[in-house]
């Protein structure tokens, strides 16, 4: 357990003995330092219930904050405002113990399995611009769960099927009619497919302004996607050796931004659900006929916005990425039944997730013990407010905005760093200011890509984060000390701040579950290195004379450095040797 948590347990039990009828004690950072680290507000809230006024309780819980022995200084402000400050013996033995046992430092969450959809990448597409989010939260989110101790499933849930798969197959049909994936025969042996990821990149785009251009190509598109479903032999064949070349390049992008999933499963995989929940969901009455079509109803008496129907069965019987959804959560809470389904998708999808959750629990396909979460990310835009668009009006592919980043960044490196480490470096760089800067905004609200914001060593970034941190590992490496303590806050300000900030990780930690706000890590980790950099840039550590106050600085940057480290992990930044 955290300490803060502990002291703020230790103090419920006295205040209840005291006969203070609290729930809970939440020691809340003073946005007045000069009148105390922290403060209590609840003596008002607790007027209304003990019936008396605020300054008479702030008065008993005065006494009790006293005896408690962690405060040098208790004081009421105002109406019945708590002011407290920490005696430094009490920061001194945290310091310690955070040193001696990195359990201290955080809480654990009340333990479940969280199944998490993010990734979303779809098959012959490259990955764009707008996949960067969901891989950079998602993951994030995945990492903290398990550092606060949850179960977690990932899976990148490729889009599989469906229209792009007809596109692609129609133009390597065009390109190369005499494949014996087109024979219409089954074969004994399939061609070799003389095509690349690269030319991936450019077919699906051909394609599919061919077929918008074209009605003729379009109804052909049309007509290959539904062979391919009704699973004729060539079109099978092709589109396996498709997904092969495609997943190996975006699990490629995926591995640069250190983002990976347990199971690479797609939106097929649930094929096999697909009639019996169908079958199902006909015999308990759920699906309700609209001009041909079978529909969920989900809409809610309280609803003020319109609400439709959920479609899952078309009027000509076929299926859509719908019925695709609610097969795949049949999937996964019959093979996993999590506690928890969370979906990392782009926010102007809300109203269909909601059709789908209402659907979901409605027709028991899943529990109403599981919780299922909507998380909204925002876009990353150009420079005109609109999403990233290349000159030809395609999204932009990941890789050339991730590459054009790094170049960026090469640019600015020392001329020392040469060959295969400067490029090393530079990507770890790229990637910590791209996804430092990605996590940064609110999860829901856009941003705009300003890459010569997001590589500036001195601003609120990726860069100056590990820029500092390496800082300190060098310190550390230099100071050679071995068995370190913290003996004394010597006096100085800027060490009570960084102590308090460590104290206050394990809240900054547990909120950014709660509200799955990753943000909320990004600001700390800005603030907790900011306020080192001010102690180090006013204190000589390394030609500090005072054996004693050296050893305690020492054990201060330690565990800053670990902090950092811990964080930027969660975050899924490496930290390179220098830069
Ligand atoms: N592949 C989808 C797309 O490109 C995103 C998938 C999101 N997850 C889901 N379970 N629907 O829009």
């Amino acid at each position: 357990m955290s300490i803060l948590k502990e002291v703020e347990q230790k103090l419920l039990v006295a205040f209840r003995g005291a006969e203070i009828p609290l729930t809970e004690v939440k020691l809340l950072r003073s946005n007045r330092p000069d009148l105390g680290d922290y403060q209590l507000n609840d003596a008002m809230k607790l007027a209304k219930v003990m019936h008396k006024n605020p300054h008479e309780i702030a008065l008993t819980m005065v006494s009790v904050l006293e005896d408690s022995g962690y405060f040098s200084s208790v004081s009421i402000a105002g109406v019945g405002f708590i002011n407290l400050t920490f005696k430094d013996e009490f920061l001194l033995s945290a310091m310690n113990r955070f040193f001696a046992d990195p359990a201290s430092s955080y809480d654990l969450v009340s333990k479940r399995k969280v199944f998490l959809d993010y990734g979303g990448a779809n098959i012959a597409k490259t990955l764009h611009v707008g996949h960067l989010r969901p891989a950079n939260i998602g993951e994030s989110l995945k990492r903290l769960a398990r550092h606060l101790g949850c179960d977690v499933i990932s899976d990148v849930h490729f889009g599989d099927i469906g229209r792009q798969s007809g596109m692609v197959i129609y133009e390597i049909r065009e390109r190369y009619p005499n494949l014996n994936y087109f024979s219409g025969k089954e074969e004994k042996e399939w061609d070799p497919l003389p095509i690349t990821a690269k030319d991936l990149e450019e077919i699906y785009p051909v394609a599919s302004t061919k077929a918008k251009e074209n009605e003729k190509i379009m109804e052909e598109v049309r007509r290959i996607t539904a062979e391919l479903e009704a699973l004729k032999a060539g079109y099978v064949a092709l589109w396996d050796k498709i997904k092969q070349i495609s997943i190996a390049d975006i699990k490629s992008v995926y591995q640069r931004l250190h983002t990976d999933f347990d199971l690479w499963e797609g939106e097929s995989d649930c094929y096999p659900y697909i009639p019996p929940m169908l079958e199902r969901l006909q015999k308990e009455g759920y699906l309700v006929d609209s001009e041909g079509a079978k529909v969920i109803e989900v809409k809610e008496d309280t609803d003020i916005a319109p609400m439709p129907s959920l479609v899952v069965v078309k009027n000509d019987g076929a299926t859509l990425y719908a019925t695709r959804e609610l097969a795949t959560l049949d999937s996964r809470m019959k093979r996993f039944s999590p506690d928890e389904i969370w979906y990392v998708v782009d926010v102007r999808q809300e109203l269909y997730f909601t059709q789908v959750f209402r659907a979901a629990y409605k027709t028991k396909i899943v529990p109403s013990s599981t919780k299922l979460l909507f998380l909204g990310f925002g876009t990353m835009n150009g420079s005109d407010g609109k999403p990233f668009k290349t000159r030809d009006g395609n999204a932009m592919s990941l890789k050339t905005l991730l590459d054009s980043v790094k170049e960026e960044i090469k640019t600015h490196m020392r001329e020392e760093i040469t060959g295969k480490e400067r490029d090393d470096i530079a990507e770890k760089i790229m990637i910590a200011a791209v996804k430092y800067a990605d996590i940064l905004p609110n999860r829901t609200t856009d941003y705009i890509f300003e890459p010569s914001k997001f590589i500036d060593v001195d601003g609120k970034t990726g860069p100056y984060l590990l820029y500092a941190t390496i800082r300190m590992k060098s310190l550390l490496a230099k100071a050679k000390k071995q068995s370190l303590s913290y003996q004394k806050m010597y006096e100085v300000e800027e060490e009570k701040e960084i102590i308090l900030l460590l104290l206050q990780k394990a809240e900054v930690l547990t909120k950014a579950f709660e509200l799955k706000e990753l943000n909320i890590i990004a600001e700390y980790l800005y603030q907790l290195t900011s306020a080192y950099n001010r102690f180090y840039e006013k204190h000589y550590i390394l030609r500090e004379e005072n054996q004693k106050r050296q050893e305690s600085w020492l054990v201060l940057t330690k565990m800053v450095y670990d902090t950092n480290v811990e964080l930027l992990t969660i975050l899924g930044i490496e930290i390179p040797e220098k830069m």
